[in-house]
């Protein structure tokens, strides 16, 4: 959810600092061009690549050629439409802390200022692995080209943005030294902090349903609510990711940010406004409430995993320890599933379920908020009835959309009943295709709308509910990884553990309808 307008982007210029990378390839680059096709970027945006690889300008571009080829959601590639993009891209060598690459980069800033009028507008993409970043922040500052600034000057020329990808720290301690950094160097307003679910069209859609429709506000609270539950469930394993994650764990790659975002997202109080702080200030309240899990408590709340090697569809998968960049004898968690809630009037009381997990029997990211059942007075004592209480579950992906179970009779002369879904599939009921998450974000930066951006406070408090559960892990390493077979829903102790709650099917993994 955010302001409305697109046409406030401004011409800038966008570097991307590690555009060698997969992110450029895979991301920014068809991002950009998406948007040139829509007629959305600005005439005059012009964008530099910046890193230690050795290239040419010429090779830069047709390195995003191909790129935007293989990865655009739109095909066929409009060659009209990428050459005129292609004229105003760059490339400039250089080292991420080493001062001649910036006084490069300086002298072609502003080359490109004069020739194409982009107001000494920028936008500094950190597309980089986490060590690189202050290194970079720190050479801009010395080179001059990184000053706080509240605003832009009144025609609009002058703006400077700073976009940081995740991770955002590895644990409280960490993310508080970085924004500390970031603080000492600019303005909030300059700081765009990426999470990218908050660009995907439904999970914008979340604040629209709740807040554009009558009918779901009266039974959004603890009255009416059994339990909210936020999965985020992947069949794949680590591919080629294995370095990487087997520092990070599911966690903090997937939990600490996108799961505590959506779960933000449709529990927060009405917005005032629009206004990014306005929906910042509900979202980190959220946060501020939501309860932490502190020693005894993560035993008997939250379940880690991680897979096993097995056959899924018929083909062999490895163990999570045998994944190429893998510590064979790692204690990294690929599954997490927790019960906590949120310690205010509306939401006291209602459990709340968060998961994530690598290697899962679905893919799918979805919201589900059950209801509580009716008395049963009339149908419950019905033989073969087994009736469900209504749950609305918002699909994030695949198959994004919204659905409503309800019960309902069976056609014909016995009073046979059903649970039923009511379903709005985003992808019919609107035949043009969704841009994607890094279209909008992108395009927000170059407007400065922050709504969509995590803020200074809200990143801490997530961290600061992390950490307490990666402390007490640290405490007690897991005796039994790996403990779930690929292409099931988690470890068997999870299943024990919801069983608690009669849940457990609706906890992790969706369960049949009828
Ligand atoms: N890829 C994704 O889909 C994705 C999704 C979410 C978040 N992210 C985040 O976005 C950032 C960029 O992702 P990416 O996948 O593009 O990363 P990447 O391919 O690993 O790295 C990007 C570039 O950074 C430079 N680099 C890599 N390791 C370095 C090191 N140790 N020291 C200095 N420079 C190094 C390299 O460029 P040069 O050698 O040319 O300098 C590399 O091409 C990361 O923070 C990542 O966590 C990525």
């Amino acid at each position: 959810m955010s302001d409305t307008g697109t046409h406030d982007a401004q011409s800038c210029i966008v570097v991307i600092f590690g555009a060698s990378g997969d992110l450029t390839r895979r991301k920014l680059a068809p991002a950009l061009y998406n948007l040139a096709r829509e007629r959305l970027l600005p005439d005059r945006t012009v964008l530099i690549g910046y890193g230690r690889t050795e290239m040419t300008d010429q090779q830069f571009r047709s390195r995003l050629h191909q790129a935007v080829a293989e990865f655009s959601h739109t095909q066929p590639l409009d060659e009209a439409v990428w050459d005129s993009l292609a004229g105003r891209v760059f490339y400039q060598r250089g080292a991420y802390d080493e001062a001649a690459g910036y006084r490069g980069l300086q002298r072609r800033l502003r080359e490109l200022d004069g020739q194409l009028g982009t107001g000494g507008n920028r936008i500094f993409y950190m597309s980089i692995p986490p060590s690189v970043v202050l290194p970079v922040l720190h050479s801009l500052r010395d080179a001059g080209a990184l000053t706080r600034r509240r605003r832009c000057d009144e025609a609009g020329q002058g703006c400077l943005r700073v976009v940081f990808e995740k991770p955002f720290g590895r644990d409280l301690e960490s993310a508080r030294r970085l924004n500390a950094e970031i603080d000492g160097l600019l303005e909030e307003c300059q700081v765009f902090r990426m999470d990218h679910y908050l660009g995907k069209e439904t999970v914008q859609n979340i604040s629209v349903l709740r807040f554009a429709n009558s009918i779901f506000e009266h039974v959004w609270r603890s009255e009416s609510v059994r339990y909210v539950r936020v999965t985020v469930a992947e069949t794949i394993g680590v591919e080629d990711r294995g370095g990487y994650f087997d520092q990070t764990g599911i966690l903090r790659d997937i939990l600490q940010n996108h799961v505590l975002q959506l779960l933000t997202l449709v529990t927060m109080e009405p917005p005032a406004s629009l206004d990014a702080d306005a929906i910042r200030d509900e979202k980190a309240k959220v946060l501020r409430c939501l309860r932490r899990l502190e020693g005894e408590e993560v035993r008997r709340s939250v379940v880690r995993g991680q897979y096993d090697g097995g056959v899924v569809d018929g083909r062999e998968v490895p163990a999570y320890r045998d994944e190429p960049g893998v510590e064979p004898d790692s204690l990294t968690e690929t599954f997490v599933a927790l019960r906590t809630y949120i310690d205010n009037w509306r939401w006291a009381g209602v459990p709340i379920y968060l998961c994530a997990g690598k290697r899962l029997a679905e893919r799918l990211t979805e919201v589900a908020v059950e209801f509580k059942g009716v008395p049963r007075v009339l149908f419950g004592a019905m033989e073969g009835v087994e009736l469900r209480a209504n749950r609305l579950v918002l699909r994030i992906q695949p198959d994004e959309g919204v659905s409503l179970r309800f019960v309902s009779k069976v056609p014909g002369l016995k009073m046979e009943l059903r649970n039923v879904e009511m379903d709005f599939p985003y992808g019919s009921a609107f035949p043009a295709a969704s841009p994607e998450a890094y279209e909008r974000l992108l395009l927000d930066v170059m407007a400065g709308r922050s709504a969509l951006f995590a803020r200074r406070d809200e990143v801490e408090l997530a961290w600061e509910f992390a950490t307490t559960i990666l402390e007490q892990w640290e405490k007690e390493p897991p005796p039994d990884f790996p403990n779930y077979k690929p292409g099931t829903w988690g470890p068997i102790s999870s299943e024990a553990f919801f069983a608690e709650d009669t849940v457990y099917d609706s906890v992790v993994g969706p369960h049949p309808t009828a």
